[in-house]
């Protein structure tokens, strides 16, 4: 064969080829995949039929074989592409917005990790901190804290929630730490003694070794049980105490004491820079409904129409601080250069007969006071305060019915229940 005619038949070789892949690719095209995706009018794809669909089993092909000419498909496209636009609508609408935060500047802006900020004082502090400005990390094993105590400030840009057990070492940068992870109230710190244990004193040693290895200054939680059953009344700071160390309470009086001081020795030994407050009762919104201390006890039976139970002759004598008023002495003594343990405490004492009196009074009368104008300097007054922990609890025994009636779960965020500035505030008088 010549080499012309070999170039020849190559050509046509090739021409055979494009041809064949023509025909095929039309045909294909024009009857196989009509009607689901070309673009054109819908009525004339209808009347041609395709030659892979018999008319006899059209109807059941539509629903087996996916290559079916059918306007089905479409509409399903349709409709979903539909759903999808609104929800996408749905979502940006939806579109998280956050109290209005101080701005700082990189120099008066600090990085703050406050453990246990997820629980009753701890997200107090945590709205606090971020409103004047502040970078804030919250550290919770969510043991009685709650994600919706913080959830209002989840994906701020000054805010970062760890899932985090201090029990296990931390490694972070921070300048200050407040360290109230504990459980606070008698049901939850005896459920499991030693843990109790743990945390305050495996957990008080990661906090101070974190401390020491990014010199960040520590306040650390203490509290009133560390004086146990006080032989004199009131306690100021340099009495001992008088603590039964294998009573019920033990796991959390002596736990408070050691990790007092761990505080002080690692201050002596490695110069770490402590803060030690003992908190007395505090009370608000947000406590846990199984609190079990007092004010919540009488404001729930009240709430529920039941007896307040008092114990012993109701003549012994307690003082409660609004949170707010101890969130403010927190970062006060954060301030300060104060090191030696401080009392945070409201000193007004009741009796708790004249206590109960005073919750039954408020809530027979269902009196929810306005409170725009009512913060009167640095102590929130007990009616006002109780006023604002009455509504929360009110709300949470409604939600809690709501949930048992209707066996649905309803997330809510703690910004219903109104941050400060915003409409709806009841029950937190400032930040
Ligand atoms: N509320 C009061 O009246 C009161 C009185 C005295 C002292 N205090 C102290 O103040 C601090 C805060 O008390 P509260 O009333 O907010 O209690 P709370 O139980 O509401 O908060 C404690 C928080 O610490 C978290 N936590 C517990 N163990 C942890 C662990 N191992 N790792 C990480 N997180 C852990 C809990 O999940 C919770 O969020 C506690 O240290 C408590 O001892 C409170």
């Amino acid at each position: 064969m010549s080499r012309n005619n070999f170039v020849c038949s190559k050509k046509i070789k090739m021409l055979a080829f494009i041809v064949t892949v023509f025909v095929v690719g039309s045909y294909v095209y024009g009857h196989a995949f009509k009607g689901d995706i070309v673009p054109g009018n819908r009525a004339d794809m209808q009347q041609q039929q395709s030659p892979l669909v018999h008319p006899a089993s059209q109807e059941s092909s539509r629903t087996h074989n996916k290559f079916v000419p059918s306007d089905f498909g479409a509409q399903q496209c349709e409709k979903k592409m539909k759903d999808l636009e609104e929800r996408l609508s749905n979502i940006e609408q939806e579109r998280k917005t956050y109290p209005e935060t101080k701005y700082l500047t990189y120099k008066d802006k600090k990085r703050i990790l406050v453990t246990g900020g997820a629980g009753f004082v701890g997200s107090h502090l945590v709205d606090a901190l971020m409103m004047r400005g502040h970078e804030v990390t919250v550290v919770d094993n969510f043991f009685t804290g709650r994600k919706r105590n913080i959830v209002h400030w989840i994906g701020h840009e000054n805010f970062e929630l760890l899932h985090h057990d201090i029990v296990n070492p931390l490694y972070i940068e921070v300048d200050e730490i407040y360290h109230l992870a504990s459980p606070a109230s008698p049901p939850h710190y005896m459920f499991n003694p030693v843990k109790t244990l743990k945390t305050n004193t495996l957990g008080t040693i990661n906090i101070l070794g974190l401390a020491k290895r990014v010199r960040a200054r520590v306040l650390f939680a203490s509290t009133s049980e560390v004086y146990g059953d006080p032989e004199e009344h009131p306690q100021s700071e340099d009495y001992w105490g008088h603590v039964n160390p294998i009573g019920p309470r033990a796991c959390y009086d002596e736990g408070k004491r050691v990790a007092e001081t761990l505080c002080y020795s690692y201050m002596k030994q490695d110069n770490i820079d402590v803060r030690v407050a003992r908190i007395f009762n505090t009370y608000g919104p947000r406590m846990h409904m199984n609190d079990g201390r007092v004010v919540s006890n009488f404001i729930l039976q009240s709430l529920q129409n039941e007896a307040l139970t008092i114990y012993g002759s109701g003549e012994q004598t307690r003082s409660f601080q609004y949170v707010s008023d101890l969130v403010d002495g927190l970062m006060a003594l954060m301030r300060s250069n104060y090191t030696l343990p401080v009392n945070l405490g409201n000193p007004e004492e009741h009796t708790i007969n004249e206590f109960a009196h005073i919750i039954k009074k408020i809530i027979g009368q269902c009196s929810i006071t306005n409170h725009s104008a009512v913060w009167s300097g640095y102590v929130v007054p007990m009616l006002d305060g109780l006023n604002w922990t009455i509504a929360y609890f009110r709300d949470e025994l409604q939600h809690a019915k709501r949930k048992e009636n209707f066996h649905v779960w309803e997330p809510r965020s703690a910004s219903n229940y109104k941050m400060h500035g915003q409409q709806n505030q009841q029950w937190l008088p400032h930040l």
